[in-house]
């Protein structure tokens, strides 16, 4: 199957890293970053790409644009790994838009455009005939569609509850252990890498939240803004706080819940006991469904990285590969 790669940050390069690497069938045909793109319908050597955009910061030709790649090139599959707009969406809404007007399956990370238009672009992809698979847009290498699909197919999820921000996770891990300061740890999670130099997005709540909207469109088709979450982030957080939840043998973790059936949609620092599934360190993310048959299912792993968030988009192009492409 003959893939396009748009963007080529972190994401983009593991994806690109893991298909030069592994034998999966799945053979780059265009490719792009925010100032070059580069073609070639027989493939493209990932290696002499990945070493270029190294040494000179592009992937290749300045004359030609992403928008060349996806309205031009020869694929079946778009990769759509661009930063995330949770604003307006672009320049991914309309990246996505021209894939699916080309009856080509689009796979994403981004979280804009499923957030903000993911009714619209399913129904588009329907139209065409063709997938749109997000599984990496919540909780990275986590396979929470894939267990939605497959796994709990015919369970009724009656609610769900979340870590779904790593950044979070890791600032109230280190606040616990060492009755650190929430700017004390924040420094911390900036030296690991783990936070943005501005990482309002993660510490007010507002990625989870998005990742929430995406889960509750995905489950109850309920049509849900950013704007419907109830949010409180964790950047009021006092070492107090932690202290006295610790004495009472119980800590405290940003929580991302929705339940329909109680109208609930809310992302909130939480008190939890200490071995309750949800509660892990560092920065990985946790998701519990509860569901009708299958009751209680908690899945815990990596909520980002670059080789752990292309093993989420690598699963979805198989998929297409498998369900749609080879049947053709
Ligand atoms: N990083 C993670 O662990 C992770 C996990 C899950 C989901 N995500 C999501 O995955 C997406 C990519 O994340 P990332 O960490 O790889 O981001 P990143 O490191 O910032 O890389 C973004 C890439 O997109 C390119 N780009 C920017 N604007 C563009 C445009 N208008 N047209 C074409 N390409 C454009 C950039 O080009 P230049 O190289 O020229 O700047 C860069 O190559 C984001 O939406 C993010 O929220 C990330």
């Amino acid at each position: 199957m003959k893939v396009a790669l748009i963007g080529l940050g972190s994401v983009g390069r593991g994806v690109a890293e893991m298909l030069a690497k592994k034998d999966l069938g799945l053979t780059i045909t265009g490719i792009a970053d925010s100032k070059s793109a580069f073609m070639d319908p027989a493939g493209i050597d990932i290696s002499r790409i990945l070493a270029n955009k190294k040494k000179n910061g592009s992937c290749g030709d300045q004359h030609l644009t992403a928008e060349d790649v996806i309205k031009k090139a020869d694929y079946d599959a778009l990769i759509e790994v661009t930063p995330t707009n949770a604003l307006s969406g672009e320049p991914a809404i309309g990246y996505i838009r021209a894939a699916l007007s080309r009856k080509k399956h689009v796979v994403t990370s981004n979280k804009g455009p499923i957030a903000l238009a993911a009714k619209e672009l399913r129904a588009m992809a329907k139209k065409k005939g063709v997938a749109l698979r997000y599984e990496a847009t919540v909780a990275g290498a986590i396979p929470v569609m894939h267990t939605l699909e497959h796994g709990l197919a015919g369970n009724e999820i009656l609610a769900l509850y979340g870590v779904l921000n790593g950044t979070c996770n890791f600032i109230l891990t280190r606040m616990a252990a060492e009755g650190l300061t929430y700017e004390q740890a924040l420094m911390e999670a900036r030296e690991m890498g783990y936070a943005e130099a501005d990482p309002t997005y993660d510490v007010q709540g507002i990625d989870a939240a998005i990742k929430l909207v995406i889960l509750a469109n995905t489950i109850w088709d309920n049509g849900v803004k950013l704007s419907d979450v109830d949010r409180t982030g964790i950047d009021l957080l006092t070492p107090d706080a932690l202290r006295l939840a610790d004495e009472e043998g119980c800590t405290i973790r940003l929580i991302a819940e929705a339940n329909p059936k109680k109208h609930l949609l809310r992302v909130s620092p939480r008190i939890l006991e200490k071995n309750h599934p949800l509660v892990n360190d560092g920065t990985l993310n946790a998701l519990t469904f509860e569901t009708d048959m299958a009751k209680e299912i908690t899945l815990i792993g990596r909520g980002a990285g670059s080789i752990e968030t292309a093993s989420a988009i690598i699963g979805d192009l198989l998929y297409i590969r498998d369900h749609y492409v080879q049947r053709a």
